[in-house]
C-alpha cells in the first residue's frame, strides 16, 4: 500500500427529509451501524490517517454519534447547504495541512469496498492529480455524467446541467473524489457556482485541471457499491446488499448456512470454522462463535459468545453477557442474559438464567427460573459445577447452590444450598387411596344438575 498520508473527509451534511426521520439520515443503520460509521471504518481501513465529518448545523447528536464511532474523526460544521465544493471546504483546516492525498467520501453510501477504494488511491499514486470512482449506471437520471477522452477525464457534468447528448452518457460518477492535496484549498475557492442549481460542486474541479492540462483519471467500479441511501426504500435495499455479502464471506469463511437468505448479520459478527447456522437465525450486535458451534433454526443472537461445538437452540435467545461454554448446550425456548453457561452444562428447555453461571456440567432443568430481579435490583444466582436443578425451580438470587447439589423440581429456593446437598423446597405430597372414583362421581352428579335447571 501506499506510503502517502492521506486525510479523508466524509460529507454528511445531507438533509435527510424524505427518509421522514428525527434521526440524521446518516445515523440510520445497516449491520446494526450507523451508515456514516461503515465510511469512516472504510475510511480508516484504507489508510486514511486523517479522517474528517463535515456536519450541518444543529447536528449536535449527529456530531457526538461521529465522535463515538471514530475518535479521531475532527468534526467540521457547515452552516449552509450551499453544494460539495462548499462543504469541502467547511473542513479548510484540515486541508491547510500538509496532506498526500485527499479523499472525499458520502456519510449516506455504506457500501462501497476497501479494494475500490485502493484503486482510487494507486491511481493518486501513479501522479494523477484527481481521480474519480465512475460506474456504469442502469439508469443514470441525477447523476454527474462523466466526460472522458480516452483514458482522460475532461469534466464532469452534473445532470440539469448537462446536454441532451451528454445526459445519454451512462458512466457517473459515483461521488468519490480524490486529490493531489496540495492542489486545495486553493482548487475549490477557483470553483463557482453559476450553474442550474446554484451551488458550489465539488465536481468542477475536474474540468478546472483537465482544462489545465493536469491529470485527471476516471476508475471504474460496481454500481452497487454506490447505492445512496435518500429513503428507506433504500436503507433496505443496502441492508440487502450488505446481508448478501456477509452471507458469502461467512460461508467462504467455513461456515455451512443451511437457508442463507434466512440469516442476518450485524457488522461484527464473528464466526469460526465449521459453525453451522440453520435457518431464521439473528445475529444482533458482538456476537461471537467459535469453531463447530451449531446455530438452531429460529435462534436471536447479541452480546454474547458461543464458545466451540456449543449447541444453541432450536428457538433460543442468548441476550447481552451470555457466555457459553465448550460443548455446552442451550435448548428451545430458553432466556440467557448476563450469564455464563460453563463447559458441557446443559439449560435445554423452558429456562431464563439471568446474572448467573451455570458451573461446568451442570444440568438446569425445564422451566427452571433466575428470579434475578426484585423490582429494584439485579441479583446473582451462582450454580456450581454438576449440580441439578429440578423442573420448574424459581431460584430466588441471590443465591448460591453448591456443586454437585440437587435441587427438586418445583423448588422455590431462597437461601444457599451447600455442595452435595439436596434441596426440597415446597409442599409435601398427599396420596389418598380411591379417592379419584369418588370426586368423578361428585363432579357428574353437579353437571347433571346443572343441565336440568337450564332446560327449566
Ligand atoms: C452528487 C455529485 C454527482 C454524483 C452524485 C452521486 C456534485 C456536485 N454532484 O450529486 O456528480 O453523481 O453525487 O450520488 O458533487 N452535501 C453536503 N453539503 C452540501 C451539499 C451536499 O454535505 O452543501 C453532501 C450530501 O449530504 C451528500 C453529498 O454531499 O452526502 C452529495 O450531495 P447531493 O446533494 O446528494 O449531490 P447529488 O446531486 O446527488
Ligand atoms: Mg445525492
Amino acid at each position: 500500500m501506499t506510503t502517502q498520508s492521506c486525510l479523508v473527509i466524509v460529507l454528511a451534511a445531507g438533509e435527510g427529509t424524505r427518509m421522514k426521520s428525527a434521526v440524521p439520515k446518516v445515523l440510520h443503520e445497516v449491520g446494526n451501524r450507523p451508515m456514516v460509521a461503515h465510511v469512516l471504518e472504510l475510511a480508516r481501513e484504507i489508510g486514511g490517517d486523517r479522517r474528517a465529518a463535515v456536519i450541518g448545523p444543529d447536528a449536535t447528536a449527529l456530531g457526538a454519534a461521529i465522535g463515538a464511532a471514530d475518535p479521531e474523526v475532527t468534526v467540521y460544521l457547515q452552516n449552509d447547504r450551499l453544494g460539495t465544493a462548499h462543504a469541502v471546504l467547511a473542513a479548510r483546516e484540515a486541508l491547510s495541512a500538509p496532506a498526500g492525498h485527499v479523499l472525499v467520501l458520502y456519510g449516506d453510501t455504506p457500501l462501497m469496498t476497501a479494494a475500490t477504494l485502493t484503486r482510487l488511491r494507486a491511481a493518486l499514486d501513479d501522479g494523477a492529480d484527481i481521480a474519480v470512482l465512475g460506474f456504469e449506471a442502469e439508469d443514470p437520471t441525477g447523476y454527474g455524467r462523466l466526460i472522458v477522452d480516452g483514458e482522460r477525464l475532461l469534466a464532469i457534468r452534473e445532470h440539469k446541467d448537462a446536454s441532451d447528448a451528454e445526459r445519454a452518457i451512462k458512466f457517473c460518477n459515483s461521488g468519490v473524489l480524490g486529490f493531489r492535496g496540495t492542489l486545495l484549498p486553493d482548487l475549490l475557492d477557483r470553483i463557482g457556482n453559476d450553474n442550474a442549481k446554484n451551488e458550489y460542486y465539488l465536481t468542477d474541479a475536474v474540468a478546472l485541471v483537465a482544462g489545465e492540462g493536469g491529470r485527471v483519471v476516471a476508475i471504474a467500479g460496481d454500481e452497487e457499491e454506490f447505492l445512496g441511501v435518500n429513503t428507506r426504500a433504500d436503507l433496505a435495499r443496502a441492508e440487502a446488499v450488505f446481508q448478501a455479502r456477509r452471507r458469502a464471506a461467512a460461508m467462504a469463511g467455513g461456515a455451512t448456512l443451511a437457508a442463507p437468505d434466512t440469516v442476518f448479520f450485524s457488522h461484527d459478527t464473528v464466526l469460526g470454522r465449521d459453525v453451522v447456522i440453520g435457518q431464521n437465525v439473528v445475529f444482533g450486535p458482538g456476537v461471537t462463535v467459535d469453531d463447530g458451534a451449531v446455530i438452531k433454526p429460529f435462534s436471536h443472537l447479541e452480546g454474547c459468545r458461543v464458545r466451540a461445538r456449543a449447541a444453541i437452540g432450536p428457538y433460543a435467545r442468548l441476550r447481552t453477557g451470555a457466555d457459553i461454554g465448550d460443548g455446552a448446550r442451550i435448548g428451545n425456548f430458553v432466556e440467557l442474559k448476563n450469564a455464563s453457561v460453563e463447559t458441557g452444562a446443559k439449560v435445554n428447555h423452558l429456562a431464563y438464567v439471568g446474572d448467573a453461571r451455570v458451573g461446568a456440567n451442570a444440568n438446569v432443568g425445564a422451566g427452571t427460573i433466575t428470579c434475578n430481579y426484585d423490582g429494584f435490583l439485579k441479583h446473582h444466582t451462582d450454580i456450581g459445577a454438576g449440580a441439578f436443578i429440578g423442573s420448574n425451580s424459581a431460584l430466588v438470587a441471590p443465591v448460591r447452590i453448591g456443586d454437585n447439589a440437587i435441587v427438586a423440581a418445583g423448588s422455590v429456593i431462597v437461601t444457599d444450598v451447600p455442595g452435595e446437598a439436596l434441596a426440597v423446597a415446597r409442599c409435601r405430597q398427599n396420596t389418598i387411596d380411591g379417592r379419584a372414583d369418588d370426586i368423578r362421581r361428585l363432579k357428574q352428579a353437579e353437571k347433571t344438575a346443572r343441565a336440568s335447571t337450564e332446560k327449566k
